[in-house]
């Protein structure tokens, strides 16, 4: 028998009370049964926290292996998103993606990605409008620059929560985590495991020293930069061992050299 994976369960405080984990489930690209196996084995594993999106088509999913795996609600950490083109009727929008996922509010809501016009600022006020509902507890954006952060946060006078951002060492900037932690938002990052980051050779030496794998070691990186990280795995070996990090720890000098990659 394997050992149980050793699941990191540090967390961040957010905007309005929230207590994010650094480490979460991502679950795009992962559909119909595949996706509820995918979300039950991290459930399994000792994930608590999930990130789905409205146009993942999933949410169902997602909500059905929640509600099958036993575990209770306020130990899961759940994120959706929401398209930018639904201005308007943002709160209709959260509303349907609760019934999806079974639930009767969200940890973190956020857009998707940035709209045309002043979509982004007519969305957020429905954002701000669904949290004072009670329907989330904190809500953010995704793939906004710093001006789309000026814009709806002097929309509203509400800062988001959390930008969640393509993120990796690949894509370290330190200018761009100064100016998240100056606003106060959280830098949750995705796509971390794209782009090369498996067969870079700095990754690949740092990991087989450790006896890790590349994903571990990028995944502690986050961690330990105190980046929210969402791995994504159809493969149920993957997804216990993307969460087996709370067992190692990268030097300073390993987070540094994986700092440098960027440059
Ligand atoms: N806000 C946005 O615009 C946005 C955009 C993209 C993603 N996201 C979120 O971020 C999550 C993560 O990003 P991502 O889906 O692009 O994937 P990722 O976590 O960067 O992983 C990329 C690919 O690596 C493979 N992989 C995972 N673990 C591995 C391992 N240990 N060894 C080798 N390969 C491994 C996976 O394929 P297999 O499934 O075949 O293992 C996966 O498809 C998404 O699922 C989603 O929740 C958000």
């Amino acid at each position: 028998m394997t050992d149980a994976p050793r699941i990191p369960h540090d967390t961040l405080s957010l905007a309005n009370g929230g207590r994010m984990p650094l480490l979460g489930f991502g679950t795009w690209q992962i559909k119909g049964d595949d996706a509820v196996r995918a979300t039950s084995t991290a459930l399994g594993a000792g994930y608590r926290h999930l990130d789905t999106a409205l146009v993942y088509g999933n949410e169902a999913e997602v909500g059905r292996a929640l509600a099958e795996s036993g575990v209770p609600r306020d130990e899961v950490f759940v994120t959706t998103k929401c398209p930018p083109d639904r201005a308007g009727s943002g709160v209709d929008t959260i509303r349907e993606s609760l019934d999806r996922l079974q639930l009767d509010h969200l940890d973190l809501w956020l857009i998707h990605w940035p709209g045309e016009g002043s979509a982004n600022a007519d969305l957020w006020s429905d954002f701000v409008e669904a949290r004072e509902a009670g329907l989330v507890r904190d809500i953010g954006v995704s793939n906004f620059d710093g001006a789309m952060l000026d814009e709806v946060t002097k929309a509203t006078g509400v800062t988001p929560a959390v930008n969640q951002i393509e993120w990796s060492p690949l894509l370290f900037d330190a200018d761009v985590v100064a100016d998240h932690r100056a606003r106060g938002i959280v830098l949750e990052g995705y796509s971390s495991l794209r782009g090369g980051t498996l067969e870079h050779p700095t990754i690949v030496g740092i990991a087989e020293r450790l006896g890790r794998t590349p994903a571990q070691v990028i995944i502690r990186w986050h961690l330990q930069h105190e980046f929210v990280v969402i791995p994504k795995s159809v493969h149920a070996d993957r997804i216990r061992s993307n969460g087996d990090v709370a067992g190692f720890e990268l030097t300073d000098d390993d987070l540094g050299a994986l700092d440098a990659l960027s440059g």
